[in-house]
C-alpha cells in the first residue's frame, strides 16, 4: 500500500518551489522520496531549500520561454526525466492587489500575462518532455477557490486588503487550461490536474483572519503543509486514473 505514494523513482520540478506553499511541497515531496528540483527566481531561498532536501535549485523566470526551456533541458540532462511538474509560482507586478476602482487596464494585462501565460508555458513545456518519455508524467496546476467562486468582499472590509479582479480570471483560466490539457494528453500518459487552495494564513489583518476562519467549516485558515498530501497523491501512482480534476482544499469554505 505504501508504494502507491512512493516517489523514489520520480523527479519532480516545483515551480515557485521556494514560496510559501511551494517550500512546504518541496519538503513534503522530498519526504516521500522524490528527487526535487526547486525552480524559482528567489536565488537565496531556493538554493538553501534545495540543499536542505538534497535536491537541485535551478534559477528560473517562469515568464521567460528561454529560461523555462533551459530549466527543463537542465533537468532532463541531469535527472533523465521530469515525472512531476507542479505549477506553484506567483508572478505579479508591483501594482498587484489593487481594488476594482484603482486598478488599471495596463496592470490587468500585465498580471494576466505574468501569471496565466507562465502557467501555460511551464505546463506545456513539461508536457512535451513527459509525452516522449516512458511512464508519462503528472502535472499539477495551482488554482484557487477564487477560480471557481467569486470573492466574498465582506471578509476584506476595513482591512485594506482585497482580491484583485484579474486573479479570478487567471485562476478560472488555469482550471480550464487544466481540463484541456488533461483531455488532449490523456492517451499519451500525461495526467493534468489542478489543486485549488483556500486562503493560507500568512499574518494577514486580524479582522480578515477572524472573518475568514468563521466562514470555513473547519474554523481555520490553511497552513502550507495542508497541501502536501494532495500533491503527493496527484504526482504518485495513487492517482493513475485521475486526470482533469480540480481538487479543492479549503477547509470547507466553498460548501458554505
Ligand atoms: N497563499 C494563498 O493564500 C493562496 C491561496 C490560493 C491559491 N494560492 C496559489 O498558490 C500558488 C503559490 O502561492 P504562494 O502563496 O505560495 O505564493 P508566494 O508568493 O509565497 O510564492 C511564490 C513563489 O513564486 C516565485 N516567483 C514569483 N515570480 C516568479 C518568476 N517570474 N519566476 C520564477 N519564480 C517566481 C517567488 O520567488 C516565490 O518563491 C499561487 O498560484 C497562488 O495563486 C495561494
Amino acid at each position: 500500500m505504501n508504494q502507491l505514494f512512493d516517489l523514489s523513482n520520480n523527479t519532480v520540478v516545483v515551480s515557485g518551489g521556494a514560496g510559501l506553499i511551494g517550500s512546504a511541497l518541496t519538503r513534503g515531496l522530498a519526504d516521500h522520496g522524490a528527487a526535487i528540483v526547486v525552480a524559482d527566481a528567489a536565488v537565496d531561498r531556493g538554493a538553501t531549500l534545495a540543499d536542505e532536501v538534497k535536491g537541485r535549485f535551478v534559477e528560473t523566470d517562469v515568464t521567460s520561454e528561454a529560461s523555462m526551456r533551459d530549466c527543463f533541458e537542465t533537468v532532463v540532462s541531469e535527472f533523465g526525466t521530469v515525472d512531476g511538474f507542479v505549477n506553484c509560482s506567483y508572478p505579479r507586478n508591483e501594482n498587484y492587489g489593487q481594488s476594482y476602482e484603482t486598478m488599471t487596464y495596463a496592470d490587468w494585462r500585465e498580471n494576466v500575462d505574468l501569471h496565466l501565460n507562465s502557467y501555460f508555458l511551464g505546463a506545456y513545456l513539461a508536457s512535451q518532455v513527459m509525452v516522449g518519455q516512458q511512464g508519462g508524467g503528472s502535472i499539477v496546476n495551482f488554482g484557487s477557490t477564487y477560480g471557481i467562486q467569486a470573492p466574498n468582499f465582506a471578509v476584506y472590509e476595513g482591512t485594506g486588503m482585497t482580491s484583485p479582479v484579474e486573479y479570478s480570471a487567471i485562476k478560472g483560466g488555469v482550471l480550464n487550461l487544466t481540463r484541456y490539457m488533461a483531455s488532449y494528453l490523456g492517451r499519451d500518459g500525461v495526467r493534468v490536474n489542478s489543486l485549488s487552495p483556500g486562503g493560507v494564513f500568512d499574518n494577514q489583518h486580524p479582522e480578515f483572519v477572524e472573518r475568514y476562519e468563521e466562514r470555513t467549516a473547519v474554523g481555520r485558515m490553511a497552513e502550507p503543509e495542508d497541501f502536501i498530501g494532495a500533491v503527493v497523491y496527484l504526482v504518485s501512482n495513487a492517482s493513475t486514473y485521475v486526470t482533469g480534476h480540480n481538487l479543492v482544499i479549503d477547509g470547507g469554505w466553498t460548501i458554505r
